[in-house]
């Protein structure tokens, strides 16, 4: 392997990236990035600071005076860590939502450059093969079908909150599988040179098998 490697993973919401892409960081001592923490950051700060999408100015401002580092698998936004605060269904649409904007997108893909320019990184998200790192040197697009990413996600929110129910899920993921894949600036898609894998049959520790057998290839 080179001395400083970058591995892209890609693909729609609740297909277990950041849970492999986690293990692999751990396995391979790579840097962690989770850039949909960093979009979900943004948009906790918007609604915290009642800044509406369609509000340019505010949000400009917003972006030059918001400071966003990851600490001990900890987000931490303005030297606040706010990890458990961005997990939440409202976070996940207003994330969703200011993904969407231009001026968010250059400036957290500028920041994610800066971050995987001078170590080994492992970045999750949506556009890092196909935009923040076009030269990765290990692309994967890690996808599984609607109805199994939302029996996962819909595990993982029951345990925090009783009265959510599957359809409410479900239909969550496909609005925004819909929004990431129509937005206008830099849309969720399989970078041409990326390893396609589907993980609706498969178990995470399988996952996270493959993708060390391809790196090692
Ligand atoms: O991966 P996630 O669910 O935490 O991401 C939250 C939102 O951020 C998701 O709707 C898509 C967006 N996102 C993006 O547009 N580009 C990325 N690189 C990562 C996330």
């Amino acid at each position: 392997m080179k001395d400083i490697i970058r591995v892209a993973v890609d693909g729609p919401s609740g297909a277990g990236k950041s849970t492999i892409a986690r293990a692999i960081a751990d396995r391979l001592s790579l840097d962690y990035i989770d850039t949909g923490a960093m979009y979900r950051a943004v948009g906790y700060k918007m609604l915290q600071q009642g800044v509406a999408l369609s509000d340019a100015e505010a949000i400009s401002r917003l972006l030059d005076t918001t400071d966003i580092d990851f600490r001990h698998g900890d987000t931490v936004l303005d030297g606040e860590v706010i990890s458990d605060k961005i997990r939440t269904p409202e976070i996940s649409k207003q994330a969703s939502d200011c993904s969407a904007l231009a001026m968010v997108r250059r400036r957290l893909v500028e920041l994610q450059r800066k971050m995987g320019g001078e170590k080994s990184v492992i970045m999750d998200g949506r556009d890092i093969g196909t935009v923040v790192f076009p030269d990765a040197e290990y692309k994967f697009f890690i996808t599984a079908a609607p109805e199994e990413r939302a029996r996962r996600r819909f595990k993982e929110l029951a345990a925090k909150d009783g009265q959510i129910t599957f359809e409410q899920v479900l239909k969550d993921i496909n609005a925004r599988d819909y929004n990431d894949t129509h937005r206008e600036v830099d849309p969720l898609r399989r970078a041409e040179d990326a390893v396609e894998i589907d993980t609706t049959n498969m178990t995470i520790e399988e996952v996270i098998e493959f993708i060390c057998r391809e790196m090692k290839r």
